[in-house]
C-alpha cells in the first residue's frame, strides 16, 4: 500500500468511528446475508464480538503504515481463528462483507480509489492472519 492509500483507509474509517457498533452490526448482518452458513460459528449473542472486531480493526487501521509491528498480534489472532474453525477460504467472504458495509456506510465517499485501498488493507490483514494459522498447522 502506498501512503495515499493508507491515508484514504484511515480517513474513511474515521468517518465511521462515531458509531462503531452500528458499523459492526451492519457488517455481521451483511456477512450472514451472503454466507448464512457461517452464523453457527459465532456465539448467539454478538455484542462483545462486535466491540472486539471494531477494536482490532481500529488498531490495524491506525497501524497500517507499520504493519510489521502488528504482525505478532495478527499472527496470534489468525491462530485463534483457526481454533474457531475458520479456514483460509473464509477470508474472501468476510472481505466482501466488509467492502459491502463500507460502500453503504461511506456512500459517495467510497470511490474506486478508496475501495482499492481498503481491499489492499484487508488483504494485508488477512494474509498476516492466515500465515499465523498456517504456522500452527505446520507445528502440529
Ligand atoms: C481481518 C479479518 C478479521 C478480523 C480483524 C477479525 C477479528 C476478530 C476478533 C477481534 C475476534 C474476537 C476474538 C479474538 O480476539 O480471538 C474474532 C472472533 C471470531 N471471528 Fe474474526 N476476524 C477476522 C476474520 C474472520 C473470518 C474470515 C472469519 C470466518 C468466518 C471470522 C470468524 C470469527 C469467529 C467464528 C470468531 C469467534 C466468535 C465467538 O467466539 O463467538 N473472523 N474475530
Amino acid at each position: 500500500m502506498n501512503a495515499q492509500q493508507i491515508q484514504w483507509v484511515q480517513s474513511s474509517f474515521q468517518t465511521l468511528a462515531a458509531d462503531p457498533d452500528g458499523v459492526a452490526r451492519a457488517f455481521y448482518a451483511q456477512l450472514f446475508r451472503i454466507a448464512p452458513e457461517l452464523r453457527p460459528m459465532f456465539k448467539p449473542e454478538m455484542g462483545e464480538q462486535r466491540a472486539r472486531l471494531m477494536q482490532v480493526l481500529a488498531a490495524a487501521v491506525r497501524g497500517l503504515d507499520d504493519l510489521d509491528r502488528l504482525l505478532p498480534t495478527l499472527h496470534a489472532l489468525g491462530r485463534r481463528h483457526a481454533g474457531y474453525g475458520v479456514e483460509p477460504r473464509h477470508y474472501a467472504v468476510v472481505g466482501r462483507a466488509l467492502v459491502d458495509t463500507l460502500r453503504v456506510g461511506l456512500g459517495a465517499a467510497f470511490t474506486a480509489d478508496v475501495e482499492a485501498a481498503w481491499c489492499a488493507a484487508y488483504a494485508a490483514l488477512a494474509e498476516a492472519m492466515i500465515s499465523g494459522s498456517a504456522a500452527t498447522a505446520a507445528a502440529v
